[in-house]
């Protein structure tokens, strides 16, 4: 058995209860298979960027999407919401217990938890991003708890569905494995993983080409950014127990106009404009992702996939 227990002090986590009367505008129609609400029943979080992740770090030392988050920007994976929400129109939710990997900002928490779960469980390494997860699921009474995903401290088998976005690339290969085996293992069979992450394409790109990225995008985003091509996704989930349900791309588009007027909206893009302009040290980190991400332009994509737990 992988190890259960839990990390930075917290016991083996259960699942709360989704309150029966919650204060949800929609809640009635959210029963149907796959049926993602995009009313804002369950209210987006004011976050203060004190609040945010490393706001405190001087912009050079930031992790690339903390740097994001900092300028105003709160959908932080590379394909987007409408990739997001795609994948989603795979995972049926309403009814089902979800725990969610990495949920960062809660964009995606929110959908999930406007499509009526039986049980909602947040789990991210970060503190911050607990404390702010906590309340919003909390008001649906479901939880967030500080762990790292390849040691959750849930039970074996206890959960329907899991979902984990921009999380996976940023973890070395042992790590995407430890992470994938997690979620196997809180599955229950025939229960399902939903990911998004960053892809490269296409899938006989040249092996110095591949380094090149990875080296690039570590310099730019300070992160160890490994993405893999789609047959790779798809053999390292297949390896881990997984079968393939479902896979679909969106192109990279993390900095580029159109997606973040799609993304955060008309005042959204007018407050990282605004931002980018009165801070010159994020503006300069902005500018070298931007570089790395326009350098390599097709090669990198926002891609997604939904398994299922074989056994
Ligand atoms: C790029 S953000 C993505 C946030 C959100 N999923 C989204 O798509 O907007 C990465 C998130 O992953 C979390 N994270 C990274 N590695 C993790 C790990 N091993 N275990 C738990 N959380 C992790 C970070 O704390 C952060 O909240």
């Amino acid at each position: 058995m992988k190890n259960q227990s839990g990390v930075y002090g917290i016991d083996p986590v259960c699942f709360g209860p989704v309150n029966d009367e919650r204060n949800l505008t929609n809640a009635t129609d959210a029963t149907k298979t796959g049926d993602i609400k995009t009313a804002n029943a369950v209210a987006a979080p004011v976050i203060a960027e004190s609040q945010l992740p490393q706001s405190d770090r001087e912009a050079e030392h930031m992790q690339g999407h903390w740097v994001l988050a900092k300028l105003g920007k709160r959908v932080l994976r590379p394909g987007g919401e409408r990739l997001t929400r795609r994948m989603l129109e795979h995972t049926p939710i309403a009814g089902k217990r979800v725990v969610e990997f990495a949920p960062g900002l809660g964009r995606t928490t929110r959908l999930i938890l406007n499509a009526g779960p039986a049980g909602y469980t947040g789990v991210d390494r970060d503190e911050q991003v607990v404390n702010i997860i906590g309340p919003l699921a909390a008001s649906v009474g479901g939880a967030c708890v500080r762990a790292d995903a390849s040691q959750t401290g849930l039970a074996d088998e206890s959960t329907d569905v899991v979902i984990g976005e921009a999380m996976l690339t940023m973890q070395s290969e042992r790590g995407k494995r430890a992470i994938i085996g997690e979620a196997h293992r809180i599955l229950k069979p025939g229960g399902l993983y939903a990911i998004h992450e960053m892809g490269l394409a296409p899938d006989d790109l040249n092996d110095s080409v591949k380094d090149s990225i990875r080296k690039d995008l570590a310099k730019a985003i300070k992160v160890n950014a490994r993405p893999l091509t789609a047959a790779e996704w798809r053999e390292l989930l297949e390896s881990e127990g997984f079968e393939v349900l479902w896979t679909g791309t969106e192109p990279m588009a993390l900095l580029k106009m159109r997606r973040n007027l799609a993304d955060e909206g008309v005042p959204g893009v007018l407050r990282i404009v605004r931002n980018v302009l009165t801070h010159p040290d994020l503006r300069a980190r902005v500018m070298q992702m931007r570089r790395v991400f326009n350098t390599y332009g097709d090669a990198l994509t926002g891609i997604a996939f939904v398994v299922r737990r074989r056994d």
